[in-house]
Formats: C-alpha cells, structure tokens, sequence
C-alpha cells in the first residue's frame, strides 16, 4: 500500500454552504481528495471563540448536520475522505494546551484576521481563547499529522504558526509533527447577488447549495447588476458585473455566455433574459448536488455513518500522535508510574 500525503481542511459549521464556498474551496476539496488522504473537520469548538454562549451551542448540531449534507451532497466521498466534528476528538484539547506553551502572546497579536474576528463580533477586548484561535487550528492540522493544508488567503496566517510550533515541537521534544505547508486557492472571492465583494451568510447576499430552484429564480432576479444601464438598449458594462461573473462561473455554455456578453455590451439584451439564462445555469449545476441531499436525508443512515467512520478514523490517528507526544514529553504518567524502569529513588541509594 502506497501511503500518500495527507490533506486536511474545513469549516466553522455556522449553516449552509453556499455558492462561494463552493467555487473557493469545496470544488478543489473534491478533486483532491483522491490525491492525499483527505480530513475535512467541522471546527465547532472553534465557534466557541466568539460565541461561547449555550443558545449559540444549542444550534451548532443543526449546522453540523447541514454541513455534511453538503459535504456529501458536492461529492466528497465517505469512503475515501474522512469528515469529522472537531470535540468529538479529545485529545485536541489536550494538544491545545502543550501547543499553548510553544507560541508567544505578540506573535498571536500580530495574526491580522483575529482582530478582524474581534471587530466582527462587536468584542472592544479578546477572549484567551480567540487569540488562541490559530494555535487551535494548529491542533486540528497537526493532530492527524497533515501535510497539506488548502485554506484561503485569510487564513494562510494561521497554517504559518502551525508551522512554527511543529518545528518548535520537534526542536523541544523531538520529531513528531510534519511541517504542513498552506495551499492557497488561485480563484478570487465570489461576488455576492448584492454586488458586495463577499458571498456571505452575514451579509444576506448568498445563494445556497441548498436552495431550491424557486429560490435561486428570486434570488438571480433581485440581482445587481450594472447600475449605469437604465434601458435594455443602453450599452452595458460586462467586466465585474456579478451576472456575468455568475455566468462564467456556472454557465458551461461559453457560446451562449460570449453572445449575452457581446449583445450586453451593445445594448441588444435586456437584464431579464440575461438573467432567466443564469438562474438556468445555476439550477442546472445545483440540480445533481439537490438531488444527493435529498438522497441522503431520506438515508440518513448515511451520512450518519459518514461522520461516524470519519470520527472513528480521526480518534485512532490522534491516539496514536498522543501516544508519540507523551513519548516524546514525558509527560502522561501511567498508573505502573512506581513500577517503571526509570529509578526515581535511584540518586539515593
Ligand atoms: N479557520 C477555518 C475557518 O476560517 C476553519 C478551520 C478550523 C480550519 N480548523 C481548521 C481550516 C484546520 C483548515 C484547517 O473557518
């Protein structure tokens, strides 16, 4: 058996996936996960950074759910890939902590996107445990012993101090931990329906895997185009204009794409019709992905045994990486402590 490097990468489960996530990261997750030997984590305990409260933990097995169902639903496939929910892996909070002792307070307060994290969740001041967020995920990276690890750029930060405590681990203690290198997605953020930089949840501007074709029509019809086109027969702007960015990211035909861009740009096409071509398109592309999620929530012992195995298989590598820590430490003493070979009365004798 060849073993080949191992992949690990994933989501905070705050809801559904929507088309962003789809283009930025789950499309790549799909096809790389017959190349390395795939971990794909839903970081819940990472939600906790911001929002610690139980009304907010109350609902994380909602989004856990809808998490995989995505998942499963874009193909990542069970039998080769293990999805996992991060605190049904102990030992990540044993790790945290020796991983804790390893990086210094100035450089967490140097990683930009947690001030961002901060300012978002309207916090004047951080919790312990949001600057802790990157030495976390560097747990979750590190637990499996991972080699790669594909993140956006906001997060490329955060796989650079894995690095460094990997190395400080290994310098301390010993060799463990590989040093696991970031992969950064070459395809720029998708736009929201709203215009916005951003697809995103917050910003109420994002059309989900899970939408259902009624759904998308709406959505596609309230979108923004080019403001400075008042009448079907003024000239349009093409570039940047998000229906168009829709279309070349979902419309597979490039004749039909080119003939609406060109009549766009002449002022031979009204928004309408570029639009119904696009809510079409999406619907086609999210017809096979709809038609899995409902396959699997009407299996659910499915995906259930998806997650379960993936746990599993997750549970038995961070043993084994604990087994080497404790080793490696020292530390982790066991109940035959006295009956050691090591002669802890020995200087006495
Ligand atoms: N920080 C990631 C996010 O922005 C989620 C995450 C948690 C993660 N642990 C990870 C990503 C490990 C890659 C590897 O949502």
């Amino acid at each position: 058996m060849t073993t080949k490097p191992r992949l690990l990468t994933g989501d905070r489960p705050t809801g559904r996936l929507h088309l962003g996530h789809y283009v930025g990261s789950l499309a790549n997750r799909v096809r790389l996960q017959y190349q390395y030997e795939s971990f794909f984590i839903i970081a819940d305990l990472h939600t906790l950074t911001t929002k610690p409260e139980p009304n907010y933990i109350k609902e994380i097995p909602t989004f856990i759910r809808e998490t995989v169902l995505d998942y499963l639903s874009v193909g990542i496939d069970p039998e080769v890939s293990a999805i996992f929910v991060q605190s049904a892996i102990p030992e990540t909070y044993q790790l945290n902590l020796l991983f804790e002792m390893l990086v210094t307070v100035p450089r967490l307060e140097r990683i930009p996107s947690l001030k961002d994290m901060a300012r978002d969740a309207n916090m004047d001041t951080m919790p312990f445990g949001l600057l802790g967020y990157p030495v976390l995920q560097a747990v979750d990276i590190l637990l499996p012993r991972a080699n790669v690890v594909p993140v956006g750029r906001d997060n490329q930060s955060h796989v650079e101090l894995a690095r460094e405590i990997a190395r400080k681990f290994n310098n301390l203690y010993g060799d463990v931990f590989p040093e696991p290198e970031a992969v950064i997605g070459d395809v720029p953020l998708l736009v929201g329906t709203d215009g916005q930089s951003k697809m995103s949840k917050s910003l109420g501007n994002a059309i989900y895997l899970s939408d259902d074709a009624q759904t998308v029509d709406e959505k596609v019809r309230a979108m923004y185009t080019d403001p400075k086109r008042l009448r079907a027969t003024d000239p349009g702007t093409v570039e940047g204009n998000p229906v168009f960015i829709y279309h070349d990211a979902f419309n597979p035909s490039k004749a039909e794409v080119d003939d609406l861009k060109e009549r766009y740009r002449q002022g031979k096409v009204g928004d309408v019709e570029v639009k119904k071509k696009l809510a079409i398109a999406i619907n086609n592309f999210l017809e096979p992905i709809r038609e899995k999620r409902a396959y699997f929530l009407a299996h659910p012992t499915l995906p259930n045994d998806a997650l379960a195995n993936g746990i599993k298989r997750v549970q038995a590598e961070a043993k084994s990486t604990m087994e080497l820590v404790r080793e490696k430490t020292g530390l982790g003493y066991s109940s035959n402590f006295f009956a050691d070979e090591v002669d802890i009365f020995g200087e006495y004798d």
